[in-house]
Parts: C-alpha cells; sequence; structure tokens
C-alpha cells in the first residue's frame, strides 16, 4: 500500500504544482488517502494551548484552505488538522503561476495570496462534520478589506462552535500590509477586539483556544513583544512559523526568485532558531507548536527539544505523500526512547 502512495506522490509531482495539489485533494475526498492504525501509544499523546492531542504531528494551514479533507487528513494519522487561512469572502488570489516546487531544495515558494472559497462554505462544510479528532480554522483577512481586523472578528463570529479552536493568521507574506498586524499598535488593537469578541461569544461556556500565527522574520525584540502581548490578551498558543520572504544563498532551484513565501527544508534552521527565541522570552507562560521545514522525526524532534508542545508540516508532504506522517510518529517515539523520555512530550524543551 505504502508503494502505491509513493507512487501517487510521484506522479503527482509531474503535473504543475497547482493541478496536483487540486488532484490530491480529489484523491483524498474519494477516500484514496492512507489509513493510519486506531490506536495511537499513550506515548504520543500530548496537550498544547488546551488541547488534548492524540499525537503531536500536525497538519499545517493552506493544504485544506476550503475544510474539504480534514477527515482524510486526520485519517492519515494527523493529530491535528487546521483548515484556512479563510476570509470572510471568497477571492481568487494572486495570478497564476503562484505555486513553485524547488526540487533540488526540497522547497517550495508560493504566493497564492489567500485563495479560498470564504467562511460560508467553510462553515457548512465544519456543520456537517462527522467523526473525531482535533481541527482548526485559520482565519485571515480580505485583501481588498477597509477593516482588516474585523475580518478576523468576522471569521470568529461566523465559525464559532465549530472549529476545536482558532488560528489568527497575521504572518502570509502574499497579503501586502498583513504582516503590519504583527507591530505593536496594531496588535493591540487586533488581539484587543479578538479578546472582546471571544468574552462575548464563549459566555459562561468553556472558552476556544486561540492560536496567533508569525513570520520566522521577526528579530529578538519583536519576539519578546509578541510574546508578551499574546500572553497579556489570553491567547492559548503561538504558532512558529509561517513561510519566509528570506533567501538563503544556498537555494539552487532556478524557481528561487520567485516572489513570495519560501518553506520546506530551507526553512527549518531559521524557524527552528526563532521557535528557541519564543520559548526562551515565553518562559514557560504560553505554549508553542513549530513548523517550517519538518520532512523527517528528526526535524520534528528538534522543534519539541527546542520548545514545541506540538509540530505542524505542509511542504514535505509535496514531496513525500502523507504516509510520512506515519514515519514521524515512530521516529518521535524511537527518539524519545533513545533520550530516556518515557513520552514525546517529556522532551519538550530539553534543549
Ligand atoms: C502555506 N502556508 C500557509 N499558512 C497559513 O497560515 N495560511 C495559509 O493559507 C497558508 N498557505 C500556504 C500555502 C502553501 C502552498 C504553502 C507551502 C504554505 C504556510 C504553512 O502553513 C507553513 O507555516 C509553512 O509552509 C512552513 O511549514 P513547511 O511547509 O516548511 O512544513
Amino acid at each position: 500500500m505504502r508503494a502505491f502512495y509513493n507512487l501517487g506522490t510521484a506522479a503527482m509531482r509531474l503535473l504543475p504544482s497547482e493541478t496536483a495539489h487540486n488532484a490530491t485533494i480529489k484523491a483524498l475526498q474519494l477516500g484514496l488517502g492512507p489509513t493510519a492504525p486506531d490506536e495511537t501509544p499513550s506515548a504520543l499523546v500530548t496537550r498544547v494551548g488546551g488541547l488534548d492531542l492524540p499525537n503531536p504531528v500536525g497538519l499545517a494551514a493552506g493544504f485544506d484552505k476550503n475544510a474539504q479533507v480534514p477527515a482524510a487528513m486526520l485519517k492519515a494519522g494527523f493529530g491535528f488538522v487546521e483548515c484556512g487561512t479563510v476570509t470572510p469572502r471568497p477571492q481568487t488570489g494572486n495570478p497564476k503561476p503562484r505555486l513553485f516546487r524547488l526540487t533540488e531544495d526540497r522547497a517550495v515558494i508560493n504566493r497564492m495570496g489567500f485563495n479560498n472559497a470564504g467562511l460560508d462554505g467553510f462553515h457548512g462544510r465544519m456543520a456537517v462534520r462527522t467523526g473525531s479528532g482535533i481541527i482548526g480554522a485559520n482565519l485571515g483577512a480580505n485583501k481588498d478589506s477597509d477593516d482588516r481586523i474585523a475580518d478576523y472578528v468576522t471569521g470568529l463570529r461566523t465559525l464559532w462552535g465549530l472549529p476545536d479552536y482558532f488560528t489568527i493568521n497575521i504572518s502570509s507574506p502574499n497579503t501586502p500590509g498583513l504582516r503590519g498586524l504583527q507591530e505593536a499598535g496594531a496588535m493591540d488593537e487586533l488581539l484587543g477586539r479578538i479578546s472582546e469578541a471571544r468574552i462575548e461569544l464563549t459566555g459562561d461556556k468553556p472558552s476556544v483556544p486561540i492560536f496567533l500565527k508569525v513570520a520566522p522574520d521577526l528579530d529578538s525584540i519583536q519576539i519578546e513583544r509578541i510574546t508578551e502581548q499574546a500572553r497579556n490578551f489570553g491567547m492559548n498558543a503561538i504558532i512558529v512559523s509561517n513561510t519566509t520572504i528570506a533567501r538563503p544563498d544556498t537555494l539552487k532551484s532556478g524557481h528561487r526568485g520567485q516572489g513570495g513565501g519560501l518553506s520546506g527544508a530551507p526553512l527549518f534552521e531559521a524557524s527552528t532558531e526563532i521557535l528557541r527565541e519564543f520559548f526562551d522570552a515565553a518562559n514557560g507562560s504560553i505554549d508553542l507548536i513549530g513548523v517550517g521545514g519538518i520532512s523527517s522525526g528528526a526535524e520534528a524532534y528538534a522543534k519539541i527539544r527546542s520548545g514545541a508542545r506540538a509540530v505542524q508540516l505542509y511542504s514535505a508532504l509535496v514531496y513525500q505523500g502523507p504516509g510520512l506522517v506515519m514515519d514521524i510518529r515512530r521516529d518521535l517515539l524511537a527518539r524519545a526512547k533513545a533520550d530516556g523520555f518515557e513520552t514525546v512530550a517529556d522532551a519538550v524543551g530539553a534543549d
């Protein structure tokens, strides 16, 4: 069966990137994805930002922008699946081509620009969801919005009660100005309005976790300040990180000059370094989720040892297919055991 998926992944690589992605979503909708064993070893169980996860390996946002296949990805063995980014109104995104495989570099550059079908359809699909498993909704703002902060609040209000958690994505490089929401004043207003809406929506029920997703292109002063603001406004975790606008000198592919966000292997070091800085700044006061360049158990484990309570990945699926998640889970268990930890969660921040 594994050979079948590898073959499928190899065949997909021959197609233009976006066509291949759409074909993958179709195949998953038809039930052609892999099936992980039902039992998950208790040594993989973890807790992040108030969520109990059966295992710490999550699917990062951008793979399932329209919440079409979260159940299939949970079935493949992910411990949690983040759908979106979804914006209030549907939008087409940037002109194609806008997704590039940098095969020699095991990397991807994308400038999709939040192409998505909007909140209404997303809501409809989440509302009929069946089965268990942790599904998050990653919220964004429309490119032509007059009040971008209001778009995040609309996302919360529209979807409230459906996802297990929300992510406030202020770190995509492909919506001009969006990352400006990471600046001090803008973040104060954004997180202030989000917490107000959250208090009202929560009432006397248990609150739904809200995470903040940040860029990797931040300095130490920004990291300290963002951590403090996120904590003060009651965010439950910080997701470190989105794609980078940097272009390391090591890139070989002819696509390296394309505009957009770089992800995959060349993002690993930088995103793990700022994860460490967030871990130092947080000092245990807010949980972290590590993302960026994970393509094996070794990298997932390095993020965990650097302070991530859970990890997410996307780009490596382009090269290795969804069977990768089971390999990472197995390898995480072996690595934690070899280091003398009873559970993978015991290794969090060991470095
Ligand atoms: C992304 N990513 C992303 N992130 C997000 O918050 N909202 C989004 O809509 C998208 N869209 C998106 C599209 C494509 C094609 C890629 C490759 C990535 C970023 C993604 O969630 C993740 O943070 C980075 O890609 C880094 O992880 P990997 O890919 O190196 O494992």
